[in-house]
């Protein structure tokens, strides 16, 4: 049976990994990280994902799946090593290719065998070719290397569902052979295959993001006229999105995308195209858009408070989404930073993301354990992540137990005709209140 390597046990190294043993086949997962290593063998798993800690136990236990520092011993013994190390935001809003080119190095000093190397991380156009400059120098001469481009195209909080119901996999690569060992691998998954050059596969892993970024600001754009015309972007949504053309998903108006992935590859890609001397106009809009919207909700509380010093606000929700501890470039950190800056005193409130958001904020506002907690005598309250627990809350808790029962929803999370007969003052996106 292959011997998989997975370089990288962060989000996509750990929940790809996973997944090979789960089809199968013996996978080693190294990183250089022993406190997540020795937490990992001991099969603890360092982040919140639904059913990731089930699927790690589970294959650990049948010993399909092991962790380990050693990548020189592990790179020396792989059929098939992936790359899935992270590629984080420069200052400048290039990608930072320092992890991934030193594990190349790596691999291709501690290689024994011919080498098949498949990327996973998200890279610049033109990474593949560089990473294989760097494995051919360092590599010993007899060996033969295969560079593979495979992006991946798995969302936070549904990451194993989306491994096993994904919609394509890509494949990349000027080697015939390699494509065709990889395309071999992924038979378990019974997913389409599309194989194509290793720049375009790339390029999809960006295309793909930047294109979904746009979807949502475009209905965030268009929830702004809504609001003017008293329209409502819900059923605007729903009415577009039954053609085919455009597609229902991804149009769901809110306080803004965030997450590892959008903000740092839309950013990425622009500052790709200006190296080849493109201006990307419509992306930097997409850009703009968001970085208004995740502060919009700031901009319509002080125009109904005026003053927000020593108001008491309650937030629901932090993570930038539900099923998931990310905070990463939520919304929902922009929006407190404003709050923070008037004054005013923040009480939130999340099921999984709370440790994360005391590192960013420590002290400097309140936490609370329960959404009933979090919104006693506040006067205003903020639903910024739909998580399930959230939206079910009995909206009856709002008028009883805030001093004012003033809801502020950046997730359109209840029908405005069932809020219109509550006693609360609602106000949501793109719809009016
Ligand atoms: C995204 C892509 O969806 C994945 O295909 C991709 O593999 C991943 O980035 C990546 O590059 O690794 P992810 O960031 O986990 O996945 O989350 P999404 O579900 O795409 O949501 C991103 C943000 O958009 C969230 O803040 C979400 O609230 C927001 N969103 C999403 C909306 O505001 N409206 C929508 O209609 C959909």
């Amino acid at each position: 049976m292959t011997h998989i390597v997975v370089a990288g046990t962060g989000y996509v190294g750990l929940t790809t990994g996973v997944s090979f043993a789960t089809v199968g086949y013996n996978v080693t997962c190294v990183d250089i990280d022993v406190e997540k290593i020795q937490l990992l063998q001991k099969g603890i798993c360092p982040i919140f994902e639904p059913g990731l800690k089930e699927s790690l136990l589970e294959n650990s236990f049948l010993n399909k799946i092991e962790f380990t520092t050693n990548y020189k011993e592990a790179y020396s013994h792989a059929d098939i090593i992936f790359i899935a190390v992270g590629t984080p935001e420069l200052p400048d809003g290039t990608a930072n290719l320092h992890y991934l080119k030193s594990v190349a190095k790596e691999i291709a000093i501690n290689a024994k065998k011919n080498l098949t190397v498949v990327i996973k991380s998200t890279v610049p156009v033109g990474t593949n070719e560089a990473v294989k400059r760097i494995m051919l120098e360092n590599a010993p001469r007899h060996l033969t290397i295969d560079i593979v481009s495979n992006p991946e195209f798995l969302r936070e909080g549904s990451a194993l569902y989306d491994l096993f119901n994904g919609d394509r996999i890509v494949i990349g690569s000027e080697s015939q052979s390699a494509t065709e060992l990889v395309k071999e691998l992924y038979k378990p998954f019974n997913t389409a295959i599309y194989t194509t050059d290793a720049r375009s596969a790339e390029m999809i892993k960006y295309a793909s993001n930047a294109f979904l970024a746009t979807k949502i600001s475009f209905i965030n754009e268009i929830a702004m006229i809504c609001e003017k015309l008293d329209a409502n972007v819900d059923h605007v949504a729903h009415g577009i999105g039954l053609d085919h053309r455009i597609g229902s998903k991804f149009l769901k108006a809110g306080i803004g995308y965030g997450g590892s992935c959008f903000p740092k590859d839309t950013t990425a890609l622009v500052k790709e195209a200006e190296l080849v001397g493109l201006d990307l106009k419509l992306l930097k809009s997409v850009i703009t858009i968001n970085n208004q919207q995740k502060i919009k909700l700031f901009e319509l509380t002080k125009s109904l408070f005026g003053n927000l010093k020593n108001k008491e606000i309650a937030i629901l929700g932090v993570s930038f989404k539900p099923n998931t501890n990310d905070i990463r470039h939520a919304p929902s950190i922009d929006l407190i930073n404003q709050f923070i800056r008037e004054g005013t005193k923040i009480t939130v409130y999340d099921p999984y993301a709370l440790p994360e958001l005391r590192k960013v904020f420590g002290d400097s506002i309140n936490y609370s354990v329960n959404v009933k907690e979090a919104i006693h005598e506040k006067e205003a309250t903020f639903i910024l992540t739909e998580w399930r627990e959230i939206v079910e809350t009995d909206l009856q808790l709002y008028e009883e137990l805030m001093k004012l029962p003033l809801v502020i929803d950046g997730r359109n999370c209840f029908e405005l005709t069932k809020m219109q007969k509550k006693n609360i003052h609602y106000y949501s996106i793109g719809r009016k209140p």
